[in-house]
């Protein structure tokens, strides 16, 4: 496995390019469970050592699972395969609404680390995962998971992190409240005509109105 760190100096932002952004490109075989590479277990390790909590009480949200686990964490998982052992098997937008829904009557607390790994594209969702894609309407097989990404926007702590796989380095990006902190750049050996699989590391920046209310002490006590 090669890795290298981008040296800034050669490179050309744009002037509202958040400059504490750090670029790496690896060189690796990606597979079809991306958790269990070890260039991405490095990066949710090491994730989690940025987050300010003792790791049994890390709170961990994942619409996509399969049939992977952060062991150790509290994780909420999903995949709308049944054969998976996940929490739920719902469809992500509806699982995502749930979770926001339940947040908002108080019934479960905000996480601290969301993964995002959907399936990449319409061809692998109808080859792959045991055909599931061949019975989805069209929508669900072009959408970018945008109802997704708003929902679990909204229950992410502020200061909290989502880890993005997708083919670009989209995430869930300012206009949900995140700032970029890592972007891997991940090319495939022994597959020139695959594309990058790009992984985005962000944090939460942009306090809305109820988390301020959940940070800020309150005259009630
Ligand atoms: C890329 S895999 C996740 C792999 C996992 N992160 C790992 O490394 O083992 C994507 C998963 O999304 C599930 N999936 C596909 N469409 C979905 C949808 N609309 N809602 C929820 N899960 C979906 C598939 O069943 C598949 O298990």
């Amino acid at each position: 496995m090669t890795v290298w760190e981008v040296d800034r100096e050669n490179i050309t932002f744009s002037k509202n390019h958040n400059p504490n952004l750090k670029l790496f490109y690896h060189y690796t075989k990606v597979t079809s469970t991306p958790f269990s590479m070890p260039v991405v277990q490095k990066i949710i390790h090491r994730t989690l050592k940025k987050i300010d909590t003792k790791k049994e009480k890390i709170r961990i949200i994942d619409s996509f699972a399969r049939e992977y686990r952060q062991l150790g964490c509290i994780t909420i998982s999903n995949d709308l395969n049944p054969e998976f052992d996940t929490m739920y098997n719902l469809e992500a937008n509806d699982f995502a609404e749930l979770m926001l829904e339940k947040n908002l009557q108080g019934e479960i607390p905000k996480f601290d680390l969301c993964f995002h790994d959907p399936p990449y594209n319409l061809g692998m969702l109808k080859t792959k995962y045991e055909g599931i894609g061949q019975t989805l309407p069209q929508w669900q097989c072009r959408n970018m998971w945008g109802r997704n990404k708003n929902a679990i926007g909204q229950i992410i702590k502020p200061g909290g992190y989502v880890i993005s796989l997708q083919w670009h380095s989209h995430g869930y990006g300012k206009r949900r409240g995140f700032e970029k902190v890592e972007v891997h750049n991940i090319e495939h050996s022994g597959n020139e005509d695959k594309y990058n699989l790009q992984v985005v590391v962000e944090k939460k920046v942009q306090y809305n109105l109820i988390d301020l209310k959940d940070l800020a002490p309150t005259n009630e006590g």
